[in-house]
Formats: structure tokens, C-alpha cells, sequence
């Protein structure tokens, strides 16, 4: 079967199903990795505890098994105006995690991944990077001043 003949939205589902049973919990795994790949990371989420982080881990595993980004302009819009300015989060720090959670269940799920799993995972990612980066308050404020 070609790897199109399967949606996106399809391979990511059972990418997720094998994660579920082989890999348990990816949290500890996926902040390790994030924190390794992303300086300055460590240091804002070193007084979160692990149920935030839980919590935040599990936000983020909704969002990509999530195929359309315009119904989450509200969420979006929300949370990534907290971030940025509560929290002090910069931007390469979305990515820096995405792909910590993408090579955590690559590495979790073993010989089970198929380059179907990999292209589904490469497009997610960058659908939801482009859906980050566009609700992003700087972003909003540079389509403010180019609209002036
Ligand atoms: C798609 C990406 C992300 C989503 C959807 C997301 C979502 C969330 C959610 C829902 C919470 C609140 C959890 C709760 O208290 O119930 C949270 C907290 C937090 N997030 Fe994220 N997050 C994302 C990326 C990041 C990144 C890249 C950082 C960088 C370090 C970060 C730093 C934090 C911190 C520091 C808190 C805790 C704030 C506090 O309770 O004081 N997040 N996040």
C-alpha cells in the first residue's frame, strides 16, 4: 500500500494505538528530551510539577491527533498569548518539543514504525507548528502593523 493511500490523520491514530501498547507513560521520556534539546527550557518548567507537565503533555498529544487547526483558533489564541507572555516561552521552543514527543514514541514504538508514520508525523508537525506560529501574539502584532 502507498504511503498516501492512508490519511495523515489515519497512520498518526495508529502510530498512537502501538504507543499506547508498548510505550506507557512518555512523559518523563518527552521532558527529558525537550529539556536536552532546548536550552533555557529546564529552567521555566523546573517548578512545574509532573501533573502540570502531565497535563500539558496531554494537551499537546490532543492537538496532533487533531486534523483541522481552525477549529482551535480560540484555544490557540489563548494559550499561546499566555505562553509567550506569562511564561516567557519563545517560539523554537514549540518545535523543540514536537519533535521530542515524535522521537520518543519513534524510538518507543521500534521496529513497528513505518515511513507511512513518519510522513504522517512530518506533516502534523509542521501543520501544527504554522497553527502555533500564527497564533502566536507577535505574530498577530506584525499583521497589525503590515495591515496599517
Ligand atoms: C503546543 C504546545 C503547548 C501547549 C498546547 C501547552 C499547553 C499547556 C497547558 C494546557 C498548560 C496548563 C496545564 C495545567 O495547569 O493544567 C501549560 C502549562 C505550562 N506550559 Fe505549556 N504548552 C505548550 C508548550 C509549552 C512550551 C514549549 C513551554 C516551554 C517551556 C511551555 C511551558 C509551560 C509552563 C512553564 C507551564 C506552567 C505554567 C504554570 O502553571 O505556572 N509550554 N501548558
Amino acid at each position: 500500500m502507498s504511503i498516501q493511500a492512508v490519511s495523515v490523520q489515519d497512520q498518526i491514530i495508529a502510530s498512537l494505538e502501538i504507543a499506547a501498547e508498548k510505550c506507557g507513560d512518555i512523559s518523563p521520556a518527552v521532558y527529558e528530551r525537550y529539556f536536552e534539546k532546548s536550552p533555557g527550557s529546564e529552567e521555566l518548567m523546573v517548578q512545574i510539577d509532573h501533573l502540570v507537565r502531565g497535563k500539558m503533555l496531554d494537551e499537546i498529544m490532543r492537538l496532533l491527533m487533531t486534523e483541522d487547526y481552525s477549529m482551535e483558533d480560540e484555544y490557540l489564541t489563548f494559550e499561546m498569548k499566555t505562553h509567550e507572555e506569562a511564561y516567557s516561552v519563545i517560539k523554537s521552543m514549540y518545535g523543540s518539543l514536537l519533535h521530542s514527543v515524535w522521537e520518543i514514541l519513534r524510538e518507543g514504538i521500534g521496529g513497528e514504525w513505518t515511513d507511512g508514520f513518519e510522513y504522517a508525523w512530518d506533516k502534523r508537525i509542521q501543520a501544527l507548528e504554522l497553527a502555533i506560529e500564527n497564533h502566536s501574539p507577535s505574530h498577530q502584532i506584525m499583521l497589525g502593523e503590515s495591515n496599517e
